[in-house]
Parts: structure tokens; sequence; C-alpha cells
């Protein structure tokens, strides 16, 4: 595989500060040596500049630095484009989750086909109307989904964003904190999730089964995953901004993403709302960060049975 590695150090989607440093702390627990080892040719492409735009005032009252998180978005997804574009499996390092909205269309540009799989605590699809925190982490899909746009108001900072996804084009799995209004959209547009709740009553087995049915059952397409490590349990992943109790256990996680490897679709990938200022302790951030990268080497393609180890034959 030729994987290009792109850091997004990027936080004014949500209020907490630190997550800047994800890209960072993700690469210093050994994510570059890693990909080597599991036989992946790396293209790091760096970390990505973003411009603190001035006098970037509240949408509506509400929706903090639309255009400084409009404008990272478009940068982001130029990058992402390129990458693609060169034949890399992209992968991006949060940076919170706003920036998916320019991973998602960027990846989208060269492969319009795309699918997404979004593994999080959170659906992230308030619209700049719906959200009461208004953070726009919490708010990537409204803007990427078409079904959506006759609610989407005209936000600065947004006009290069056009949505590149249909509802039955995207599928959450791990949510277990949705917002009255989000709960209202999965319902009324249909869109399709698996709770922790569907995992403990199905097993994470049959939720990756029936998502591969869904999204690649009528035909093979590059599929796009969003990763929020605030899908595992906090225990897990104790450093990120908005933790939530009664998440995926580690072995959930890691088959999710064996599983998505074994399509072979896997084609650009977040990593994301990793904040090493939030561990109580630095073993609690080292842990996070490792974690993080577990996640993205076995999407990759590393296993847990030792199979990238080929020997020919016993001494
Ligand atoms: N639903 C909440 C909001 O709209 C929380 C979103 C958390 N998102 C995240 N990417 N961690 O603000
Ligand atoms: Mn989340
Ligand atoms: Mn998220
Ligand atoms: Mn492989």
């Amino acid at each position: 595989h030729s994987v290009a590695v792109i850091g997004a150090p990027f936080s004014k989607g949500q209020k907490k500060r630190g997550v800047e440093h994800g890209p960072t702390a993700i690469r210093n627990a050994g994510l570059l040596e890693r990909l080597s080892k599991i036989g992946c040719s790396v293209y790091d492409v760096g970390d990505l500049k973003f411009a603190h735009v001035p006098n970037d005032a509240l949408y509506n009252n509400v929706v903090k630095h639309p255009r400084t998180v409009g404008l990272a978005c478009q940068v982001l997804a130029d990058a992402v484009s390129r990458a693609i574009g060169a034949g890399h499996t992209c992968i991006t390092l949060g940076g919170d989750h706003s920036l998916a909205l320019g991973s998602i269309t960027g990846h989208a540009q060269h492969c319009p086909d795309l699918c997404v799989i979004w593994v999080d605590a959170h659906a992230d699809i308030n619209t700049p109307l719906t959200s009461k925190s208004g953070s726009l982490h919490g708010q990537p899909v409204s803007f990427l989904l078409r079904e959506l746009q006759d609610k989407m108001p005209i936000i600065p900072g947004f006009a290069w964003a056009k949505p590149c996804l249909s509802r039955s084009d995207i599928i959450y799995i791990g949510l277990r904190d949705l917002d009255p209004a989000e709960q209202f959209i999965l319902k009324k547009y249909n869109i399709s999730y698996y709770s922790m709740r569907h995992i403990d009553c199905m097993g994470i087995h049959k939720v990756m089964e029936r998502t591969f049915d869904q999204l690649l059952g009528r035909r093979q397409r590059p599929i796009h995953l969003s990763f929020d490590i605030d899908a595992f349990d906090p225990t897990l992943a104790p450093s990120t901004g908005t933790p939530v109790l009664g998440g995926l256990t580690y072995r959930e996680g890691v088959y999710i993403t064996e599983e998505i490897h074994n399509t072979g679709m896997l084609s650009g990938m977040d990593l994301v709302e990793v904040n090493p200022l939030l561990g109580a302790t630095s073993d609690e951030v080292k842990a996070t960060a490792n974690l993080a990268v577990d996640v993205i080497a076995s999407c990759l393609g590393d296993t847990r049975d030792g199979a990238h180890m080929i020997i020919d034959d016993l001494p």
C-alpha cells in the first residue's frame, strides 16, 4: 500500500484547547514506523498550516469561528484531493472532527462514488440552526448530505462546500450521545446507524456484516472511514474533549478496522479528537495516542495473528 499522512492540527471546531496537538501526539506514538513495518510505503505530507481568519464573528449568535473552520476545511480538502489523486490511501490526523467535512469533500473529488463509515459516540449531524453548543465539530455531516441542504443556512466560510453524500452512503457505528435534533434527523432521513445498544444486542460481527451489505452489497466502492477516538470507552481513550461512558472495547474497535481493511476498499480515513492536553496523567495521554496508532495500523493491514510475518520455513 502507498499511504499519505496529512496532519491537520486544527481545534476551532470545538472549545477545548489541545486537540491541535493531536497529529504530533499520534506521530510521537510511532505511527510512521508502525506503518512502514507492516509494509506500507509512507508519504508524509507533514502538518498543514491553517490561518486564523480575523473578525470571525459568531454565526446566528451561536456557531463559533465559521470562517476559520470553513477555510481550514477547504485547505484540507485540497490536500486530501491531491493525495488521493496521486494514488495514495489518505490518512488525515486531527484535529477536531469538523475537518471531516474537508477530508471527505476532497476525497469525493476523485471518488464521487465513495461511502462513509463514521465511528463515533456522536452523530455530528447538527445543522448550524440546531446546534446547541455552536461547535462545528458537531455539524460536519449536515454539510455533507444532499438531503439536508434545504435545512442548511448560508453560513460564512462554507460557500465552497458542496454536499457529496446521499443518506444511504453513510453508516454510523458506536453512537451513544445524540442531541434531540440529531435523533430527529437520523429518523426523518432514515440514516443507518449501529448504536452501542445495537452492538450489545447483535455483536460487532453482525454489525460489520450489515454495514458492508448496505454499502458494498450492490457494487464495490471506495470507503472513507471517519474515526473519532471518543467512540472508544473513556477508560481506553481518556484524552479527548467529549468522552461518553459505555463505548467500544479495544477488541470491538480493532475488529471494525480489521474488517474494513479486509474489504480492500479503504481509500481514505480520519483519526480525530485526540487531545493530549486532556489526560489526567501522561500515561493516559500515551494510551490514547497508542490506541490511535493501533486503529490506523489495523486499517492498513496490521493483524492480531501475525499474518504479516511470513517466513518460508523453520531453520
Ligand atoms: N452533539 C454535541 C454538539 O453538537 C457534541 C458533538 C461532539 N462531537 C465530536 N466530534 N466529538 O456539540
Ligand atoms: Mn465524538
Ligand atoms: Mn465526532
Ligand atoms: Mn494488506
